[in-house]
């Protein structure tokens, strides 16, 4: 079995072989401001520089610029790595908020069709091994109906695993409580689950691994920092 390397310092250490296997798709689920953006953009970047390995972001909420100039404080030059084609990030938000979009068509979630598409054909153009979807929630939106959601998600995941793509999927926690009774469908959806969270008593950001299908991990709640590298386990 192949391992994808994490990219955070101190959470390979909590999978038996030291990563996630290959393949799967991995739910990443946080509340506002609890890191999952850093998280994704940092598994692509440490792809992308320390293991050969070429990603595709697709952002439904921010601008590729503005989540360029807010990685640059972690010093990740994500402009570099686009011109030596390691990393694409593709904006889904300027298609969601053009104008010359029939509104309807988009409620009708044809354009979902169109996405998708489009993401398939960025990771087979870029040879790219890692994926990640930013976010789910936001992507929903434009989906028909439940289950139009939940045939597209499968299909997407299905070719991405039958292309050995370790895609991370990102979405929004309700509240800062994370229950997996909060998220009944996409935990049975996808191989692995991993929540960030900022603990409401002692104002620490913590992180657990819910759920990765073909490994063993340690299950737990583990404090993380975010700081000038990016996310770090704590020791
Ligand atoms: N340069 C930085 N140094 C330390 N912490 C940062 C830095 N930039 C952002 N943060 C922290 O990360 C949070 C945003 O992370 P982000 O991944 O965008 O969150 P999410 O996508 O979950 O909403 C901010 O609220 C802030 O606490
Ligand atoms: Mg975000």
């Amino acid at each position: 079995m192949k391992i994808i390397r994490t990219g955070i310092p101190g959470l390979d250490g909590l999978f038996a072989h030291g990563g996630y296997p290959e393949g799967n798709s991995i739910l990443v689920v946080g509340g506002p401001g609890s890191g999952k953006s850093i998280f994704g953009m940092q598994y692509l970047y440490s792809g992308a520089t320390e293991y050969e390995e070429n990603g595709v972001y697709i952002t439904f909420e921010e601008p590729p610029e503005k989540i360029k100039k807010n990685m640059k404080a972690f010093g990740w030059d994500l402009d570099a790595l686009e011109e030596e084609e390691k990393l694409i990030i593709m904006d889904a938000v300027d298609y969601i908020v053009r104008d010359d979009i029939d509104t309807d068509t988009l409620k009708e979630g044809l354009d979902v069709d169109n996405l998708v598409a489009n993401l398939e054909e960025a990771v087979s153009a870029m040879n790219a091994q890692r994926l990640v979807i930013d976010s789910l929630a936001v992507m929903n939106l434009y989906a028909r109906d439940e289950f139009e959601k939940r045939r597209k998600l499968l299909k997407l995941s299905h070719h991405m695993s039958s292309k050995d793509v370790t895609s991370i999927i990102i979405t929004e926690a309700k509240s800062s409580n994370i229950g997996i009774s909060e998220f009944p469908l996409e935990t049975y959806m996808f191989d692995g689950m991993i929540t960030l969270r900022l603990d409401p008593e002692s104002q620490l950001r913590k992180i657990s691994v819910r759920k990765m299908r073909g490994t063993k991990h340690v299950v737990g709640s583990f404090k993380f920092s975010i700081n000038s590298g990016g996310i770090e386990l704590s020791a």
